[in-house]
């Protein structure tokens, strides 16, 4: 699409000698079709890709495929006459991607996804496939006049998620649709108990990866480029993890203090748990709960790569605390709970597909359901802080204003002087503020 109109531009760039084959094409159509027929996760599609230059090519059409699917749809509809079978809607939708999108030649594009279809035994398609390419090529600029023409088409979300966020944020809706679209960096946090900011920073640079401090979480580098962890100087060893860096904030908010108790009830994979035995160096009594027990191990081996010992991992649903409150009450405890993530959708483009309105209300009333259980647990003027990865105030605020409606114990404290947005119980980070992911903050201190 006209660059102009083509809102996060993607920049996969080859040179003509190194295209990657038809196969990589039809693997990104496969993966594809197991997210949008099969409800299956980007997470656990690549744990199963080996690793390669055509599985990078293919993942990047995966992603931008994804990022993009509901105005590839509209165009889809537009241009086929009947809907095709969905695993050759999705070599056309990502056909559609790479013509549209990627910085490859258009008869290489068309090429090697006419090869795709026959790579994925739909021979007589082939000549469909073609004809829907290069009518692309032929009608771009009318075809992006009529994509223009709807929201779905220009902004590439459900219509839902377009009514939801303009509800909720009548004057940033539109920024927030298009940095979600955008591509999220690689942020890390410096464990300040292992090695400063600065000196990491300097460390990065002689590894040959530039890097820029965050402006919002004093743990916070952002690198230039993304690497592989393995790479990262001191990685094995915990001087830094990989984390957005609003998510960075959550431990200074909670702000545990040494001998506390503390509990993390939704911790998996791990990465809020980490920082909290990082900013107390380890000395807190940390109980770990996580409803599912592989995600609890990932907990599990990122506690023991920082190496910090003071852990109590339970694999147990939070909602049911009978199964592992020991009857001490708790001085601080995290509810990062699970949510819509619509504040992640730029790392996780899958959720465009996977989450639906009704999914929304079912997540809103888990939360609801975790801080009505979790709250007996607190001991009297402890603190909680509940947090979310959406930008949904259905997640948000009005959770917490339920809550707070309900218990006249639960004082609502205020975040001063931090630079998020703040909205009526909490405070907000807007998708692509400082370049971080959207979160949502709210903060209950428990009176006597
Ligand atoms: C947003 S994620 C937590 C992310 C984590 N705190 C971190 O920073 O890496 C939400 C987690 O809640 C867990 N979960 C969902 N329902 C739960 C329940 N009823 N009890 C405990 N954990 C639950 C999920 O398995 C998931 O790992």
């Amino acid at each position: 699409m006209g660059c102009v109109k083509c809102r996060g531009f993607d920049s996969f760039d080859m040179n003509h000698s190194s295209y990657p084959d038809d196969s990589s094409r039809a693997r990104a159509a496969l993966a594809l079709n197991q997210v949008i027929t099969q409800g299956q996760t980007l997470d656990a599609i690549w744990q199963e890709w080996p690793p390669g230059r055509d599985s990078t090519f293919a993942r990047e059409i995966v992603y931008g495929s994804l990022r993009y699917l509901p105005r590839l749809n509209l165009l889809l509809s537009v241009l086929a006459s009947e809907r095709p079978s969905p695993l050759l809607e999705c070599l056309c939708i990502s056909a559609l991607y790479q013509l549209l999108y990627l910085r490859v030649p258009t008869h290489a594009t068309v090429h090697e996804n006419v090869a795709a279809a026959k790579v994925l035994g739909m021979v007589r398609a082939a000549p469909m496939v073609n004809a829907i390419l290069r009518r692309t090529i032929r009608e771009r600029d009318s075809l992006i006049q009529t994509l223009e023409a709807s929201e779905v088409g220009r902004y590439a979300y459900p219509q839902w998620w377009i009514d939801e966020v303009k509800s909720d944020w009548p004057q940033e809706w539109e920024s927030l649709l298009v940095a979600g679209n955008t591509r999220a960096p690689m942020t890390l946090r410096i464990n300040l108990d292992r090695i400063t900011r600065d000196t990491y920073q300097s460390e990065l640079a002689a590894a040959g990866f530039p890097a820029q401090l965050g402006s919002l979480a004093s743990t916070a580098i952002r690198l230039d480029r993304p690497c592989a962890t393995d790479r990262l100087p001191g990685f094995t060893t915990g001087w830094v993890s990989v984390q957005d860096e609003a998510a960075q904030l959550a431990a200074p908010f909670l702000d545990p203090q040494p001998g506390m108790r503390v509990l993390d009830a939704c911790s998996a994979p791990g990465g809020k748990t980490a920082h909290l035995l990082e900013y107390t160096r380890g000395n807190i009594y940390l109980d770990v709960v996580d409803k599912d027990p592989e995600r609890l191990e990932r907990v599990r081996s990122t506690i023991k790569r920082i190496g910090y010992g003071t852990v109590r991992l339970i694999s147990a649903d939070a909602t049911h605390p009978e199964d592992f409150f020991t009857g001490e009450c708790y001085d601080r405890i995290l509810i990062d709970a699970p949510c819509s993530g619509s504040g992640v959708v730029r790392r996780h483009p899958d959720i465009k597909v996977t989450r639906t309105r009704a999914g929304v209300e079912r997540a809103q009333k888990l939360q609801a359901q975790l801080l009505e259980t979790i709250w007996p647990l607190l001991g009297i003027s402890g603190r909680l802080l509940y947090v979310t990865c959406s930008i949904f105030e259905r997640e948000n605020d009005q959770v917490i204003g339920g809550f707070m409606a309900r218990h006249p114990d639960a004082v609502c404290e205020r975040f001063p002087s931090n630079p998020l947005t703040e909205t009526k119980f909490g405070v907000a980070c807007q998708t692509g503020r400082g370049d971080c992911d959207g979160f949502y903050f709210a903060r209950l201190r428990k009176s006597g």
